[in-house]
């Protein structure tokens, strides 16, 4: 199925720990599985003509959680930079971040940076990954900036000073999960975005649910407030 106009679409991978939970598994499963989807979700939107895919992998309230979690998230953060590499090149995606991340450790901090160094001349799709991301941090850091320019902003001026600045508003959120909450994801980049909220854990997401939830995205007439 190709989608002309959704430009930019952004995940909620939500539900990776219940989904190992549910099988008596340890939630570390849960995360490596769910990594997996990722992939797999990727190399589908990129077929579809996609231009660009945010995926929510690590919220600025995630440092909240246990030490042993985060510890095991960085590691897998770090894994799956260095698999993608691979696929990323072969379809042709460029790399991205949004999030603050200075926070990382440095080893990951230059696996972000390799990706997105050897994936800038790709041309196909962007993928965006959000990671030590949280909207109000963002909104923060943007503020910040804009003072120190001292000028009054506008609101192109605020959508420049964003992480998120050279990639469109999203068109489409898709939650996983089963919750319906934005867990301070893009709440500036998503003020007209769709909202689809769906009780599958990320780890079980598939090709098919998506195409689903594409067939109703188009079918819905987007006004932006007009008529
Ligand atoms: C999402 O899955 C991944 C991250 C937030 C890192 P969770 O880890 O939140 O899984 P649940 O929601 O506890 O099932
Ligand atoms: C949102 O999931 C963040 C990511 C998917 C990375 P959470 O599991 O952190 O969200 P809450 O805490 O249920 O709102
Ligand atoms: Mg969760």
């Amino acid at each position: 199925m190709l989608v002309n106009d959704l430009k930019h679409l952004a995940f909620i991978m939500d539900g990776n720990g219940r989904w190992a939970q549910r099988q008596n598994k340890k939630r570390s499963n849960g995360h490596n599985k769910g990594a997996k989807n990722a992939r797999t979700i990727t190399e589908y939107c990129v077929k579809i003509g996609i231009k660009y895919l945010t995926l929510y992998a690590f919220s600025t309230e995630n440092w909240k959680r246990p030490k042993i979690e985060i510890e095991f998230l960085m590691k897998l953060l770090i894994k799956f930079l260095k698999k993608e590499l691979k696929t990323l090149q072969k379809n042709n995606i460029k790399f991205d971040t949004i999030g603050d991340i200075s926070r990382f450790s440095k080893p990951l901090q230059q696996a972000v940076l390799h990706v997105k160094k050897e994936t800038s001349q790709c041309t196909g799709m962007t993928q965006i990954l959000a990671i030590n991301y949280g909207s109000r941090d963002e909104i923060t850091r943007a503020v910040n900036r804009a003072i120190k320019k001292g000028k009054k902003v506008d609101e192109q001026d605020i959508s420049n000073l964003l992480d998120t600045s050279n990639f469109p508003d999203i068109d489409l959120l898709i939650r996983t999960g089963g919750d319906q909450r934005l867990s301070n994801f893009l709440l500036w980049q998503n003020a007209y975005a769709e909202l689809f909220f769906t009780n599958t854990l990320w780890p079980d997401f598939s090709i098919g649910e998506l195409e689903t939830i594409l067939s109703k995205y188009r079918t819905t007439s987007r006004r932006f407030g007009a008529l």
